[in-house]
């Protein structure tokens, strides 16, 4: 098995990488699981050419799609940019897998939903993304829907942090150290979901046989860390683990306006994949002390 994990320096490429290098079980050398890890030096999803060029020589039996236009703000100002990425190029790589007749996992977003309901979030909700960034992962999902009505999977997951790059975790511990205050939205709610247990769990769902049997429906799954908190109550835990003493003020949206709208409320129902997959959700407080862990080994 040939597997390609796109986006190999973000949080959840990384993540994987971590794990396909350490685990024993998944020996990279030796396994019949090869995986190849690629950023945009090697395949640049900005670029239609640069796509098809290396798919013209490199063939998978599976593919992991872990890169995104993230920039949730810049998104707003670059909205051809995150389209092409986030939509256009999935719909490529959908082609692409189906013509190569390799599967496709992928990985979308909550912000596709507008955060407005009170109930948990099922995969069959209407979504109704209120920025840019959310709307140019669902026209992604729904483009590879379309083109690959078998065989891909698509999980939807929220409010990622990890060891790597810049993410809420790790600018709270550096502003947290720097301040002596700080002030935190109190009124968006979501779970925030550590890439290591994503990353576990997409190595799961490879493994799995409901994932490589063929001819499989695409289906879309939720996937997030168990609990609901917003900003403010996060930060306030951080620095509670990490003995930080930084006074956090609770404050709302409109008084912190950002370029780009963010849902209010959105929890995800995650029934779906732990009843197929049978996949572990994590407590998000459990979850982030393992984390701050690492971090902590790291400095
Ligand atoms: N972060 C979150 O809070 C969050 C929440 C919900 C869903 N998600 C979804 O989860 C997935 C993983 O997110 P993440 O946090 O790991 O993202 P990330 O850390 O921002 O990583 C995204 C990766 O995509 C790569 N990329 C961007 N433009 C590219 C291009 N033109 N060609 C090739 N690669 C390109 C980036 O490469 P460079 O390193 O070279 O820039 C980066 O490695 C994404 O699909 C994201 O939409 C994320």
């Amino acid at each position: 098995m040939r597997i390609l994990v796109t986006g190999k320096n973000g949080q959840l490429g990384r993540s994987i990488q971590k794990i396909v290098n350490t685990d024993t079980k998944i020996d990279n050398s030796q396994s019949p699981n090869h995986f190849i890890f690629v950023g945009r030096e090697e395949l640049n999803l900005r670029s239609e050419s640069s796509i098809s060029n290396y798919f013209d020589n490199n063939k998978f039996d599976i593919i992991i799609n872990c890169a995104a236009y993230t920039q949730v703000d810049k998104a707003e100002q670059e909205a051809e940019l995150a389209n092409q990425i986030n939509h256009l190029a999935v719909k490529q790589l959908a082609i692409i897998a189906s013509n190569q007749q390799a599967k496709l996992l992928h990985i979308s977003t909550d912000f596709v939903f507008d955060g407005e309901s009170n109930k948990p979030y099922l995969e069959t909700d209407t979504p109704n993304p209120i920025n840019v960034y959310g709307i140019t992962k669902l026209a992604g999902e729904k483009a590879l829907k379309t083109v690959m009505p078998m065989n891909a999977l698509v999980i939807r997951t929220s409010w990622l942090y990890s060891e790597y790059d810049n993410n809420f975790v790790k600018t709270m511990l550096k502003l947290g150290k720097e301040q002596d205050e700080l002030s935190v939205v109190n009124d968006q709610i979501g779970s925030p979901t550590y890439a290591a247990d994503l990353a576990d769990a997409i190595l799961e769902i490879i493994k799995h046989k409901k994932f490589r049997d063929i001819s499989q429906t695409t289906q879309i799954y939720h996937y997030s860390s168990e609990g609901e908190i917003s900003w403010y109550e996060f930060a306030k835990e951080i620095f509670k683990i990490e003995k930080i003493e930084c006074e956090v003020n609770s404050i709302t949206s409109q008084q912190y306006p950002l370029p780009a709208k963010r849902p209010r409320n959105i929890i995800m129902k995650k029934d779906k994949i732990v009843e197929v997959f049978n996949i572990k959700i994590s407590k998000w407080k459990s979850s982030l002390n393992t984390c701050m862990k690492i971090l902590k080994q790291k400095q």
